[in-house]
């Protein structure tokens, strides 16, 4: 069954139109790339995903396993199990990592009608899975992003999916700004998180990302609108081509 489907999304910011008429149905197990040229319309059709003020629908539909979003908040997207990781994630001054996680974790623990953990349980897990996505102890401690290095941000990000364990999670330029090995350690925690329960949408101006998350579907987006889709090759052929090729054809 299909966990997200995006069906005809028109939006436009500030009187231009900048998503065009977006479809997609993405499955339970399914890793989704798109990938798009800068200005394409990528962070838009994130942030109108995860519920941002300012990115509603002008029309067309957004199903989260089979619910629509359209009047749903951000926060109570994210407790139905939805999840963005910026391009650029926000710094919160004065919130620390293990707060920030445990209040985000108990509020989608409730909506599922879990217990919520206590703290030493709380930090016990935390501490467990920070060491996987190689976030050091010390960084939980500081407050949210605050002087976190682009590669730190990353890491922060992943382990907040690691945590959530959401059903579906969108990725935005997870890669922008990593060197090799951060690459590599931010990929193999998406990586760990892929299950048959759960799907993942990773956008990414590049074809590096994909050698180490390797799509099931490939969707390329310009001007507002997926203009072809196709498997893993779609992104050789991006790298080997460029965009141009493939926009001129369409
Ligand atoms: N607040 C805004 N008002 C008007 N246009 C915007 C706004 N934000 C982004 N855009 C435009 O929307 C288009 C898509 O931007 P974006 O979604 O950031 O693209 P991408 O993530 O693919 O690089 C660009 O042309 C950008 O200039
Ligand atoms: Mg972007």
């Amino acid at each position: 069954m299909s966990l997200l489907e995006i069906k005809k999304a028109h939006l436009k910011l500030d009187n231009k139109q900048i998503l065009k008429g977006i479809s997609l149905s993405v499955n339970a197990g399914e890793v989704h790339a798109i990938m798009g040229p800068n200005g394409s319309g990528k962070s838009t059709m994130s942030y109108m995903l995860a519920g941002r003020n300012g990115y509603e629908l002008e029309s067309g539909d957004v199903l989260l396993n089979g619910e629509s979003l359209i009047g749903m908040a951000a926060d109570e997207r994210a407790r139905s199990g939805l999840f963005l990781a910026f391009q650029y994630p926000v710094e919160l001054p004065g919130v620390g990592g293990i707060a920030f996680l445990r209040e985000a974790v108990n509020s989608r623990r409730k909506h599922l009608g879990e217990k919520e953990l206590d703290h030493l349980a709380f930090v016990k897990e935390v501490r467990k899975v920070a060491g996987e996505m190689f976030v050091k102890d010390e960084m939980l401690k500081r407050s949210v992003n605050v002087g976190f290095s682009g590669g730190e941000k990353k890491r922060f990000e992943i382990l907040q999916m690691a945590m959530l364990k959401p059903t579906v999670s969108i990725l935005d330029e997870t890669d922008s700004g990593l060197d090799v090995d951060a690459l590599k350690t931010v990929s193999d925690g998406v990586n760990s998180q892929r299950s048959d329960s759960n799907a993942i949408i990773v956008i990414t101006h590049y074809q590096r990302l994909l050698d180490y998350i390797v799509p099931d579907y490939v969707h390329i987006l310009s001007d507002g609108i997926i203009i072809k889709s196709g498997g893993p090759e779609l992104a050789r052929e991006v790298e080997k081509n460029g965009y141009a090729g493939i926009i001129n054809a369409s």
